[in-house]
């Protein structure tokens, strides 16, 4: 019997699903590349394999994410395993990532630089953060990265591994398990970064979208303003660490609709703070920057 071709399963799947996420799917159950795929149209597929393919494909037509799927993301320029406990990496978080990149590099990095992941996920913010800066920059730095759910910490300590990165990973609820030991209060420390990507929808803005139900609700959903962790982490950065000696930056990724109740709540818990908001390849507001000098 004649094996199918890829240029048949491509056929039969792009009128299901699109062609960019067929040709990904055959390239994760051939193990080759995309380009792979694109240019051996002929080449024959297994039956298993393609047995394999159109049930991924089915999958993805359900709506399962396609990370999920192949267990990979792509997420600024680096490969991240992910799976359903985790959120899968979004290109907007990059614009965070990119805007602590831009703080360390014109920062005067003679001394230890203390950076903290609140909500790490896949751990994707601190290991991206990490590769893209020169070693001199790096081995400067000491990386905190806190989880509420233990089964994303285990991916994160993976990808942490994977990419040869040094971090201490924490379970616990937002800053607390730091505050519990003295390790924000190092005489050497000469600066503090805190970066959070923590759940910021609304119930209702969860309910309404369809594509983010396959994701873990309580990497995505915060209460009824969605700011509730916000919330709380500020309050934890000006309470129990606001006698530290040194400046505090702290990057919060946000929802667009979020920008100016975000920055009032920065004014109410650290109002001696600078602000800025950035924004996101679509031009719409996804970063608050905030300074802080205790
Ligand atoms: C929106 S996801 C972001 C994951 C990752 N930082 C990223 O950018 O892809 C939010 C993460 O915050 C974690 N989280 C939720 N509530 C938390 C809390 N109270 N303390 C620490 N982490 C929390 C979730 O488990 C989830 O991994």
């Amino acid at each position: 019997m004649r094996q199918t071709t890829i240029k048949q399963l491509l056929q039969q799947a792009r009128e299901r699903i699109d062609l960019l996420d067929a040709e990904l799917i055959i390239a994760f159950v051939l193990k080759k590349t995309r380009e792979f795929v694109i240019a051996h149209g002929e080449c024959g597929v297994r039956k298993f394999a393609s047995a394999q393919v159109c049930k991924l494909i089915r999958k993805r037509e359900r709506g399962e994410p396609l990370a999920y799927l192949t267990g990979h993301k792509d997420f600024f320029g680096l490969d991240f395993a992910v799976n359903k406990s985790v959120l899968v990496p979004r290109p907007e978080t990059e614009v965070l990532v990119e805007s602590v990149i831009e703080c360390l590099m014109t920062e005067d990095i003679g001394h230890r630089t203390i950076l903290i992941d609140v909500g790490t996920g896949s751990g994707c913010i601190p290991i991206a953060i990490t590769k893209s800066l020169h070693h001199h920059i790096t081995s400067s730095l000491k990386i905190f990265a806190i989880d509420i759910s233990k089964v994303a910490l285990r991916i994160a300590r993976l990808n942490a591994k994977k990419h040869g990165v040094k971090i201490k990973f924490l379970h616990g609820s937002l800053l607390t398990p730091l505050l519990k030991t003295c390790k924000l209060a190092r005489p050497q420390t000469h600066a503090l970064i805190i970066t959070a990507n923590l759940p910021y929808l609304t119930l209702k803005q969860y309910r309404q979208s369809a594509s983010i139900k396959r994701e873990p609700k309580n990497a995505l959903v915060a209460g009824k303003t969605g700011l509730g962790l916000y919330e709380k982490l500020l309050k934890q950065i000006r309470s129990p660490i606001s006698n530290i000696q040194y400046p505090i930056s702290v990057f919060f990724e946000i929802d667009p609709s979020q920008s100016k109740p975000i920055v009032r709540l920065i004014e109410k818990y650290l109002p001696k703070a600078v602000v800025e908001i950035k924004k996101d390849l679509s031009g719409r507001d996804r970063v608050v920057e905030t300074i802080y000098f205790a």
